[in-house]
């Protein structure tokens, strides 16, 4: 029996971990945190704590699990370079899960966008494109921007310099380099993410849609009760799913 403390939990998406830990035999929630509760006084009761809140709140979220030796799963997406850096400051201590997405489903599409990269070779333009609902806080989605970086990887160019946000204007042709990136945000979409590979001749698109919250938290869940079995470090989902 895992034991669980949700932070975020008013939220889309502890709404949907509350209601998926509820028909998970192995999970037990112990606390459920949202804006104005305090994790520090609760925090010995959980075994792992489920972040899903807002990126601000992940690295104090981080130096508790830290502090109180307790194993943590980071679904917030948004955070800035230096908010990374806080999280990572403590890898050495904690065992934890961080992926932009929990889904089964996109993490073959990770798998799928390296694969399709390095076949196609540097002749293909390569476009991202993801859509989300309208509440939806930051943009583009961490998905979007794994997507980029695994491009990047696999192309073997800094991500940095080739990652193009959005177009307007007098913009010329397009570099050959180029990772395009476009947010679409509407409605109640949950998400959805292509990448185009797209040459003279011919296009690939793999596309990926979410239809629930609950491929997500069903995910988190996994992850939750996988985690709290591993030794201090930094895992994704990939490593979650054994598809290293
Ligand atoms: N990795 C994945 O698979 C995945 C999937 C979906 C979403 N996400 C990410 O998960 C995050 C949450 O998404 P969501 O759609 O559930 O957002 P949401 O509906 O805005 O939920 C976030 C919740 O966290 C609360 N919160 C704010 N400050 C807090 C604090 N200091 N302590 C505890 N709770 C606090 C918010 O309260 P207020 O509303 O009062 O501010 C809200 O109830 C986002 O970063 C989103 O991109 C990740």
């Amino acid at each position: 029996m895992t034991r669980l403390i949700i932070n975020g939990a008013k939220g889309r998406m502890g709404q949907a971990l509350l209601a998926c830990a509820a028909r998970e035999p192995q999970v037990r929630v112990v606390g459920q945190i949202d804006q104005g509760d305090d994790l520090a006084s609760l925090i010995d009761q959980g075994d792992v704590v489920v972040e899903f809140s807002f990126h601000e709140i992940t690295p104090v979220v981080a130096e508790l699990c830290a502090t109180h030796q307790r194993a943590l799963v980071i679904g917030t997406t948004g955070h800035t370079d230096a908010e990374r850096a806080r999280i990572l400051a403590h890898q050495s201590r904690v065992p934890m899960v961080w992926s932009a997405n929990y889904s089964t489903g996109v993490n073959t599409l990770f798998w799928l966008t390296r694969q399709a990269a390095r076949a196609l070779g540097p002749g293909f333009d390569l476009e991202i494109v993801e859509m989300h609902h309208r509440h939806k806080k930051d943009a583009p989605s961490g998905t979007a921007a794994r997507l980029a970086a695994i491009l990047a990887e696999a192309r073997e160019q800094p991500l940095a310099e080739v990652l193009r946000h959005g177009r307007a204007g007098l913009v010329g042709p397009r570099p050959a380099a180029e990772i395009g990136m476009h947010s679409l945000r509407g409605g109640d979409v949950v998400g959805d993410h292509t990448v185009v590979f797209a040459t003279e001749g011919e296009r690939l698109e793999l596309t990926h849609r979410a239809a629930s919250r609950e491929t997500f938290a069903v995910g988190a869940l996994r992850a939750a009760q996988w985690v709290v079995t591993q030794p201090p470090g930094l895992y994704d989902m990939q490593d979650v799913l054994g598809l290293k």
